[in-house]
């Protein structure tokens, strides 16, 4: 099944975005799990099982690690191997890369499954893998860019479409991210000392974290939405020229705001108010991004109620507008003092990353299965069940961890009437309060991982039905 598309176009090597893609839903599901049974030992702590793998300490990295760099980087690769070779009408520059890519990539995951719960790790959070994996990263990063780049610069077309735009700004700005930020000093196999301390590390290590969710969890799911919603919309974006203009603004004001989440620490205060004066000025690009998604659907909303892509789409862009709003307010000094180290930065973060993350790229996978294996969806039934238990799943963890957040923010900043003293000077105090609504928290995440599930048993059943004698699923 190497050919999805009349005898007239090039020979598209397919075979590549469909393991990225396969690789994808299986990692999310993993990934997925371990979020539920650390929001489950939250609530209930004897589910850390007593053992030292199983602590929380180990798994939330296990948990970030596998969500965002296998279950997003997957898709991300998933969505560009196949995008990229249709806009530029060409396959792949080196089959060989393609293939490095993806068992490079996923041996560093398993890798990653086994290090963490033994409780190696660097210390920082995003970026917590070993030195030897680091390592490895950088090298299948690097023949990622070498064979992307090729393929650019081998393409048969003209113009460069803004996806690729998106794209571009992803592979180059996560190498650098990477290697600046794990520079360090071999002491054994397994550890290593930062080049960077003190206040230099954190400047560095909070560069490097909010610029992973800036070119790993925006730019590319931008540049994603750029090339499926139009496709499937069957419309052209709205503006073109909004999206040049808010690429070049979003990737130039992103860079800078990582020390919005250094506020009040011992980073100088000019370098604070520079960090949250950026994130503001985010909302711009970010928005314009947001808009012109949206107003791409206009005159197609009709087919939104029925088109899962066209609606898990519709839901992960207003998702991002929501969280591109709520994160510059967060970066407001004041408002921060009142969020920070609370359940409010876990919703916001959830909202970005089951929202417009998990839908774009589910969005994606809804679009690509049918033309990858050439055959219609499964079911669609199981395709508008997944997208409302997902939603649920996500207002229910959202609007809990926002009242938690809230909630502990409070507590620890009252005061009694003559404000002499604490009302609640014990962090149990608050723990107590919280327990009935990580509850629902792991309603709401287990509610989103059964969907995904229901995705996944669509996909197979698709995947194994009989060939169909018609023509293929225009790409
Ligand atoms: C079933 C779905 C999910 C559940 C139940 C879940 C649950 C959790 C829990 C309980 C935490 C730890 C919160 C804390 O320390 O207080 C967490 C952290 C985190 N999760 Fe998830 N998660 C899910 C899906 C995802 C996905 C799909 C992504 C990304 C694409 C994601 C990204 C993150 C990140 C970045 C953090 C760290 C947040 C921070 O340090 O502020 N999660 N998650
Ligand atoms: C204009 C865009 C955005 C701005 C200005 C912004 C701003 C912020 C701020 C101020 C915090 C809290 C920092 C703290 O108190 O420690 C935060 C945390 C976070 N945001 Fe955003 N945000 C934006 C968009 C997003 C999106 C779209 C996502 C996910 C796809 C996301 C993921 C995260 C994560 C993972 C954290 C937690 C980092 C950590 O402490 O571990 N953000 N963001």
């Amino acid at each position: 099944m190497e050919q999805t598309t009349s005898p007239n176009t090039p020979r598209y090597d397919d075979q590549i975005a469909r393991m990225f893609l396969s690789a994808t839903v299986l990692w999310g599901i993993v990934g997925m799990l371990v979020g539920v049974i650390i929001a489950l030992q939250l609530a209930w702590w004897p589910a850390n099982l007593g053992l030292p793998y199983a602590t929380f300490g180990r798994l939330r990295p296990l948990h970030t690690n596998a969500v965002i760099f296998a279950f997003a980087g997957n898709a991300v690769f998933a969505g560009v191997y196949y995008s990229t070779q249709r806009l530029c009408k060409v396959r792949m520059f080196s089959d060989a890369l393609s293939w490095i890519h993806f068992w490079g990539w996923q041996l560093i995951i398993v890798s990653a499954a086994i290090t963490l719960p033994l409780g190696l790790t660097q210390g920082k959070e995003y970026a917590e893998l070993i030195w030897p994996i680091d390592l490895a990263i950088a090298v299948v990063w690097v023949a990622f860019a070498v064979n992307f780049f090729g393929t650019l610069v081998t393409r048969k077309t003209k113009h460069l479409y803004v996806a690729l735009w998106f794209y571009m700004a992803t592979v180059i700005t996560m190498t650098v991210l990477h290697v600046v930020n794990n520079l360090a000093i071999p002491a054994s196999l397994t550890r290593s000392y930062p080049i960077y301390s003190g206040l230099t590390d954190a400047l560095v290590q909070w560069w490097y974290g909010h610029n992973a969710v800036g070119f790993l969890l925006t730019t590319p799911f931008l540049g994603l939405m750029y090339y499926f919603l139009p496709k499937a919309a069957e419309r052209p974006v709205f503006s073109y020229r909004l999206s040049i203009i808010h690429f070049w603004a979003l990737v130039f004001l992103y860079i800078w705001a990582g020390p919005h989440h250094l506020l009040y620490s011992a980073l100088p205060d000019w370098a604070q108010t520079l960090g949250m004066v950026f994130s503001l000025m985010l909302i711009a690009p970010s928005w314009g991004g947001m808009l012109n998604g949206l107003l791409t659907l206009k005159g197609a909303w009709d087919r939104v109620r029925t088109d899962p892509v066209l609606k898990f789409l519709a839901v992960g862009i207003t998702f991002y507008g929501m969280s591109t709003f709520e994160g510059p307010m967060m970066s407001i000094r004041a408002v921060n003092s009142l969020s920070h180290y609370t359940d409010w930065t876990i919703a916001h973060v959830h909202g970005g990353a089951l929202g417009w993350v998990g839908f774009t790229t589910f969005a994606m996978c809804y679009y690509m299965v049918p033309r990858l294996w050439n055959r219609p969806l499964h079911s669609m039934k199981l395709a508008e069940l997944h997208f409302w238990l997902g939603t649920i799943g996500i207002l229910l963890y959202i609007v809990s961890m926002w009242t938690a957040g809230v909630t502990q923010g409070l507590m620890w900043r009252a005061y009694n009437e003559d404000g002499t003293q604490l009302l609640y000077p014990n962090f149990l105090d608050t723990v107590t309060q919280l327990i009935p609504l990580y509850w629902v928290r792991v309603v709401g995440g287990l509610m989103y991982l059964v969907s995904v599930c229901i995705m996944a048993w669509n996909f197979i059943k698709t995947a194994n039905a009989p060939a169909p004698s018609s023509a293929p699923v225009e790409a």
